[in-house]
């Protein structure tokens, strides 16, 4: 795969609008936001992000999923599991959450996203707009996302009919300035989404942007 980062097209610049972030966030009465949530496949990831977005349009926010193995089956389905393609999906993702983060939505990103590096590029793309980044680290044992095996991956993984699986025979490198870890294997999902919740209102991201 050639650097999907080089710029290719040239005589292209970026066009404003006339209405600005500060009018489309005072719209929602929110603040846009990207919660990126990292783990090993199986640490909860998916099931707090649900948890989090059915809290939020309860509260009346408008928050949107972006879930690794649903945008596998779509933007990424031509992307796998080697680390280039890794990369290139933790990328784009980044932009795409840039995007809604600057629509004004609560962007939650559920991707094992392995490699501190890529997340860290993410993390720096959205500074460099004056967007805000918060990674949440899913942290859970491997032995017991092993035992939960929701999907049956890491028993295929053990017996070798899935390659390169995170966790297994990939690495895993957990954030080091996570805003939030969550232990999922020592909390309850309740306590996951109050942390969430409370970070959301103690930096005043749930309220009219000034
Ligand atoms: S990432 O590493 O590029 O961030 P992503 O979160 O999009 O991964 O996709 C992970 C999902 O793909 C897992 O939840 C699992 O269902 C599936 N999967 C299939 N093969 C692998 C693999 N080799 N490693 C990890 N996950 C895999």
């Amino acid at each position: 795969m050639n650097d999907m980062t080089e710029q290719i097209a040239t005589n292209v610049v970026w066009h404003d609008g006339e209405v600005t972030r500060a009018d489309r966030f005072n719209r929602l009465g929110q603040k846009g936001v990207t919660i990126w949530f990292t783990g090993l496949s199986g640490s909860g990831k998916s099931t707090v992000a649900v948890a989090v977005e059915k809290a939020l349009h309860k509260l009346g926010k408008l928050s949107y999923r972006l879930d690794g193995d649903n945008i596998r089956l779509g933007i990424n389905k031509n992307l796998g599991f080697s680390a280039e393609d890794r990369t290139e999906n933790i990328r784009r993702i980044g932009e795409i959450s840039k995007l809604y983060c600057d629509t004004g939505i609560i962007t939650l990103n559920s991707f094992i996203s392995p490699y501190r590096e890529d997340r860290d590029q993410v993390r720096k793309l959205h500074e460099e707009g004056g967007y805000n980044f918060i990674e949440v680290h899913v942290d859970c044992a491997l032995e017991c996302a092993e035992e939960r095996d929701p999907k049956g991956l890491y028993k295929k993984a053990r017996a070798g009919e899935i390659k390169n699986f995170t966790g297994i025979d990939d690495p895993y490198e957990p954030p080091i300035g996570a805003e939030i870890t969550l232990h999922t294997d020592q909390m309850t999902l309740e306590e996951e989404v109050e942390i969430i919740l409370n970070y959301l209102q103690e930096n005043r991201f749930l309220i009219l942007y000034r």
